[in-house]
This record gives C-alpha cells, structure tokens and sequence, in this order.
C-alpha cells in the first residue's frame, strides 16, 4: 500500500470529508423543506429498477461526489415519501430533522451500544430515556426495564421469547397462545418463530368494533384448560393497525390474572396515544401488562429503526438473553451496570436512544402531546367531513388517529361486489397519480379505503384534496359502470 493511499484505508481528506458531509446535509435540509410539494409515492417494476441500477462489482474507485450524485438522483427518489403529508397507508413515519441527525451522529461515531464497558454514555441514555418510557406507560422504574428494538416485530418477539422461558421452561408442547384476528401479523410471526405449532395459536374472533371477544376468548381457554392443554399467553393490541381498536385492556388483564397467563400487549402504533389529553382513559389497563410493545419510529416520530419492549421486571429480560461467553468475561460491569445485549438478541446494536433523548429534550414531550391530541382530533374532523357527504360511508369511525371508510352514494344502488370494486379502484388510481398514499383493507368483508392520521403536518387541506381526488375517481368509475 502506499504511504498516502487513501483509498485503501476507506479514508477521504479533511477537506472532502467535509465537503461530502455538507452536500449531504443540504439533500436532506432540502428534503424536508421541500418534501410536502413531492409526490409521496414511487412506482416502479422490477425490470425498470434493474435497468436503473444494475452494474457489476467495482473494482476500481469512482469519484465519491459522482456516487452521492447517482445515489441522489436515481435511488432516493425511487422511494415513498413515508413522512410525506398525503401519505396515509400503512403506518407513516413522519420523523424529524433532529432525531434524523442524532442517528448521523451515532453511526459516524459507530458507537457500540450493546455493553456498558464499551459505551457507558449509551447505555445510561438508554436506561434514561427507557425510564422516562416506562413512566409514561405507568410501569415503574423501579423494577421495570426494557430495551429498544429494530422494530414493533423485534419487540413483540423478544417479549414472547421472554414470556415463554417464564411461564413454560423449556417444555412447551402443550402451551397455547391467544390472540384476536385484528392482531399485527408480526405475532404470528413471532410465535411461528419461537417454534409453536398452529394447533397451539388460537386467533379469538373480534366484535362489530373489531375488539377482541371477552367471551370467545375465556370459552377458548377454559377449553383448552378442560382438554389438558396449558394456556399461557395473551397477546392484546393497543391500537389495531386496521382500525386503531384497543382490545379491553382491563378486563383482559384481570382474565390473565385469573388465568395464570403472560400479558402482552402490542401498543406499536397505539401505545403512543397515552401521551393524547384523553390517553389513559382509551389505554386503560395498559399498566397491567407485563409486557409492552411500543414503536418509537411509529407515532412518536422517530426514523426507522426504532421500537421498544418494555417489561414490568428487568430481571425477566437478563434472565432470559443473557450468556456468558468467555470473550465477554473482562466487561460484564456490575448489576447496575447494564449491558443490553443481555436484555435482547443483538449483541452489537446501534444507539437508538440517541435519537428518542435529542428530540424530546429538543421538542420537549409537550411537543409530542400536542401533536399526537392533533393527528387524533384530524381524524375526527375527517370523519365529521366524510358522514356528512352523501358519497361516503364511515366503515371504522376515528379511533386513535385511523379512519377507514368506503365510497358508497346514497343515490345508487349497488352490490356489495361493485362496491368493494369501485373502492379498490379508487385507490388504485390515486396510488398511480402518485399524489397520495392510500391504500385499501378489509373489514367485515368489505373493500375500504384505510387513512392512519399520525403525520402532525398533515392537515385537513391535505384531507380534503384527497377526499375530492377520490371521489372525482369515484363517479368517473360509476360513469363507466360496464368496467365494474
Ligand atoms: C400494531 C403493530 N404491531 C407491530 C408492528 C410491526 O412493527 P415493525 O414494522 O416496526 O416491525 C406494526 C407495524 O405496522 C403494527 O402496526
């Protein structure tokens, strides 16, 4: 290697460094300052991506301004804009600029956020801002803990994983799990994961309001009971992705009680809304679990990745992940001094809590509470505009920020087929006019258009050109009734 070989050392100069650094950082400014005029949604095949960017393995260096630049223009726009106003579907990730630069910082430090020994800093903002969580959640401190995720996904594993060492050891063959049919697919996964079998997961059905059926669900465990099966865990939601439905936190955390079984809610999305000026009303009984999932890259506006577990005793956490390899031997700490990577399965993790601490010391959590009460009163107007109109039919009313509703004019008669038709054409046209994400589901049998409310610059403009956009889309289809 030569002396001054940059290249071979991965290095660039002071001065390119910083140049490269600011042209970044002018991107991203003018990503935010610009995002709301874009358009939120990107569509392309396969074919059309591959013909964009395929290329073979270079071997040689290229100019690290010309990178930036093709990366600029041809990969970064080929992406939905998630924190875009008029992105409605799914779950959005509104994010801001601060948290966006605190991740800047944790990866240019590449700091270690597994072990107390490599980066006391990160694991005391982590125990920090993990309080101030489990305050907000009505966990205590004292006992509580948790650990912050990639993921909702990662957080609802890493509590069944828990869960299963505590109530079953290590033989579960004879455990069963419960949940409702509204409940995030990334359960299922988990349990799939952790390796129980479909005969042992019961999806308990849901009432008219899409929460979980007190009823059914006591009828499965007493049966289960009763066929000498070992019920063991419940997993409740705090805010369904469908319709935002929170299952009844109260009542089921006495049944667990009475059951003997874990309690585990899935608040990803949700859980945030205890922050809303009503929130521990709708969230009642969210205390009680014993396990809590809550997405921080969700509606407490974080970028990706960031989700959280929180548990009502840390010592469920360590007792269940940690090992004690020998090469970790020389930075185990004491027991006060945490090491996350045996709360979870990463051992190498990046600093997420980075993020959560600038932005709510930035912000200030009376910043979050405003705009939270703000996505959840947008939803209502949303449905104040929607019932009024003789086009539309509420489906799921506002709850907790989602909205879901159909196209359906009261002067026509229609099937239930055409229907679910028209609606599926509706936002298959507004999709490729690219001007708003939104997308359908189904409820109750029926195709509905689906708005998750949780960007707070969204407004009710933006609402109204939409619902004007759709219903233009709406009649067009009705006045070409032979495509239905
Ligand atoms: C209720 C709920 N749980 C879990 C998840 C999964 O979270 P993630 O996508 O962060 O893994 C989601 C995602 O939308 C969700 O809405």
């Amino acid at each position: 290697m030569k002396k001054d070989d940059l290249n071979a050392k991965l290095e660039l100069s002071k001065e390119d460094m910083k140049q490269y650094g600011y042209t970044i950082i002018d991107h991203i400014v003018a990503h935010f300052e610009t995002q709301d005029t874009k358009k939120p949604v990107a569509i392309a095949t396969r074919e059309e991506m591959d013909s964009l960017l395929t290329e073979s393995i270079p071997n040689q260096p290229t100019p690290a301004n010309e990178v930036l630049e093709f990366v600029m223009e041809q990969v970064i726009p080929q992406s939905t804009i998630v924190s875009h106003p008029k992105s409605y579907s799914f779950v959005p990730g509104p994010s801001n600029y601060i948290s966006a630069m605190a991740d800047t910082i944790a990866t240019g430090f590449n700091i270690f956020s597994g072990g107390w020994a490599a980066s006391p800093g990160a694991a005391e903002l982590e125990i920090l801002t993990m309080n101030w969580l489990l305050d907000i959640f009505g966990f205590g401190t004292k006992l509580g803990g948790g650990i912050f995720t990639s993921g909702g996904s990662m957080a609802n594993l890493t509590a069944l994983v828990t869960a299963r060492r505590i109530k079953c050891g290590d033989d579960f063959s004879k455990a069963v799990i419960y949940l409702s049919d509204q409940a995030h697919s990334s359960n299922i996964k988990a349990i799939k994961v952790i390796g129980f079998k479909k005969s042992q997961i019961r999806i308990i059905p849901t009432d008219l309001e899409f929460k979980i059926s007190l009823n059914k669900l006591k009828n499965a465990i007493a049966k289960d009971r009763l066929q000498g099966l070992e019920p063991f865990c419940m997993i409740a939601s705090a805010g369904t992705t469908n319709t935002g439905t929170v299952d009844p936190l109260d009542e089921i955390a006495k049944i667990c009680k009475d059951e003997n079984l874990w309690f585990h809610i899935d608040g990803a999305y949700g859980g945030a809304a205890i922050l809303a000026n009503n929130g521990k009303e709708i969230l009642k009984g969210i205390e009680k679990a014993d396990s809590l999932t809550v997405d921080p890259h969700k509606w407490f506006f974080q970028p990706y990745e960031m989700g959280c577990l929180l548990v009502k005793n840390h010592n469920w956490l360590s007792g269940t992940f940690s090992e004690k390899p020998e090469y970790l031997r020389d930075v185990e700490g004491n027991e006060s001094e945490i090491n996350f990577y045996d709360h979870g399965i990463q051992l190498t993790r990046r600093f997420r809590a980075l993020k959560f601490y600038m932005s709510l010391k930035t912000f200030g959590l009376d910043s979050f509470k405003k705009a939270i009460q703000y996505n959840i009163e947008l939803a209502e107007q949303t449905e104040d505009i929607l019932r009024k109109s003789p086009k539309w039919e509420i489906i799921s009313p506002a709850t907790l920020a989602v909205i879901n509703y159909r196209y359906h004019p009261i002067d026509q008669k229609l099937s239930e087929k055409e229907i679910d038709i028209i609606n599926q054409k509706i936002s298959e046209k507004i999709i490729n006019s690219g001007e708003a994400l939104l997308v359908t589901t189904v409820l109750l049998g029926q195709v509905v258009l689906r708005m998750c409310l949780i960007n707070p610059r969204t407004t009710i403009q933006h609402i109204k050109e939409t619902i004007t956009q759709c219903e233009v889309f709406g009649d067009e289809i009705l006045s070409q009734k032979s495509d239905i």
